[in-house]
């Protein structure tokens, strides 16, 4: 067969594939309320971390206003909003704090009670909390 009897196959193929991730951002970014429902998140998110002695020790030193709006950013692009990040990559970000994996599931916790709080549907919640999971490599024990 062919290479041109199969294209357009192919493109077809394509055409189905790519808006489909594009859209299920956009509703994610739509379920977490947009980018008001996101600071109120990340400002909810961070209550938690205050609270928590397992990793709060961690933050002793960082500027909590500025963390909040480059987490707001970062999740805003992160789920398809109309956001640009303006931070540091998270492998800069996190070297040298020897972050373990358990100090890491810690902050999950947190992200998750703030959903709970914040009333996001569960399928949205799970598709945060995938997506930061691509991370951990590059938060964890660097
Ligand atoms: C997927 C998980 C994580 C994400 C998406 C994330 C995201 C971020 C972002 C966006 C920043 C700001 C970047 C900048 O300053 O330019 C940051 C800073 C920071 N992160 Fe993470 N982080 C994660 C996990 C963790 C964990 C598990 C810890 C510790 C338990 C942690 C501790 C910190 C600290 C202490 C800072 C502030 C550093 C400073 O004061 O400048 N992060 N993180």
């Amino acid at each position: 067969m062919r290479w041109i009897n199969v294209l357009p196959g192919v493109l077809v193929t394509f055409a189905l594939l790519l808006p489909a991730p594009a859209a299920a951002k956009t509703e994610l970014y739509s379920a977490l309320g947009e980018e008001a429902g996101i600071s109120r998140l990340m400002e909810t998110f961070l209550l938690e971390i205050a609270a928590d002695e397992r990793i709060v020790e961690h933050f002793i030193d960082t500027d909590i206003e500025r963390l909040h709006r480059l987490l707001t950013e970062q999740i805003c692009e992160l789920v398809g909003g109309p956001c640009v990040y303006s931070g540091e990559d998270m492998v800069t970000v996190h070297t040298g704090m020897g972050i373990s994996h358990a100090e890491f599931n810690a902050l999950v916790e947190n992200l998750m009670t703030a959903m709970d709080a914040e009333g996001i549907p569960v399928g949205a919640q799970n598709q945060l909390l995938a997506l930061l999971a691509e991370m951990h490599p590059e938060v964890v024990k660097l």
